[in-house]
C-alpha cells in the first residue's frame, strides 16, 4: 500500500486521532513543547503537529523535548509553514518578511526572535544533530523567479543560509527517533 502522507491525509489522521473512540489512546499535553520534561510525561509513538513549528521560540529545545517524548522508533510528523504570516502576508514580495531588520520585526507585533523566519534546512539540520532520521514527505516551493528576485537582500540579511533554505514555502516532515 502507498503509505505516503499528504497534507489532506494529515487532516484525516488528526480527525481520527481526536475522535471520541480514540480518547483512550490519545494523550493531550497542555504545555509548551519546550517545557516537556522526561519526569512528567508518558512516552508516545506519534507526535502530530500542523503549523506549530514556525511559531516556536526555540526549535532546538522543542525537538529535544519531542525526542524525549517519543518511544524508540516513534515519529513526529510536522507540517511547517515557512511563509509570511500576519501583516507580512500583505507585502509586495512573498519573501520580503525575511529581509526586515530584527527591530522592525519585533515592532510589527512579534515578540519572538525567529517566528516564521526559521528555514527548512535549518530545522532538518537541527533534527539530525539531535539524532532524528528526517524524511520530507511533501514540500511546496516558491518559483525560482520569486527567490532569485530577492536573493541579494536575503543573502545580506542571512549570510549563513543557503539559497535552498529560502525556496521552501511549507513542508510535511517526519522526524523518526532511531
Ligand atoms: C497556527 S496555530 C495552528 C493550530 C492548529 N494546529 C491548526 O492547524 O489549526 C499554531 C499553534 O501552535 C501552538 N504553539 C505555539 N507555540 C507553542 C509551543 N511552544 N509549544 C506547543 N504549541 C505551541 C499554538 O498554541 C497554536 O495552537
Amino acid at each position: 500500500m502507498n503509505r505516503r502522507i499528504w497534507p489532506t491525509h494529515f487532516a484525516s489522521a488528526a480527525l481520527q486521532a481526536f475522535s471520541d473512540e480514540a480518547t483512550g489512546w490519545v494523550r493531550r499535553v497542555h504545555c509548551p513543547l519546550e517545557d516537556l520534561q522526561e519526569s512528567n510525561i508518558e512516552k508516545v509513538d506519534l507526535v502530530l503537529g500542523f503549523d506549530v513549528f514556525e511559531q516556536l521560540e526555540d526549535v532546538r529545545t522543542a525537538l529535544q523535548a519531542i525526542w524525549t517524548l517519543l518511544n524508540p522508533g516513534g515519529r513526529a510528523v510536522q507540517r511547517i509553514d515557512y511563509s509570511a504570516h500576519g501583516v507580512w502576508r500583505t507585502a509586495e514580495h512573498p519573501l520580503q518578511f525575511l529581509t526586515v531588520p530584527k527591530w522592525l520585526w519585533e515592532a510589527m507585533g512579534s515578540n519572538r526572535d525567529d517566528e516564521n523566519r526559521i528555514g527548512h534546512y535549518q530545522v532538518l539540520a537541527m533534527a539530525r544533530e539531535i539524532g532524528f532520521e528526517t524524511t520530507v514527505l511533501h514540500e511546496s516551493r516558491y518559483d525560482d523567479a520569486v527567490v532569485n528576485g530577492i536573493l541579494p537582500q536575503l543573502r545580506r540579511r542571512w549570510p549563513e543560509r543557503g539559497r535552498e533554505d529560502f525556496c521552501v514555502k511549507n513542508a510535511l516532515v517526519c522526524f523518526k527517533k532511531e
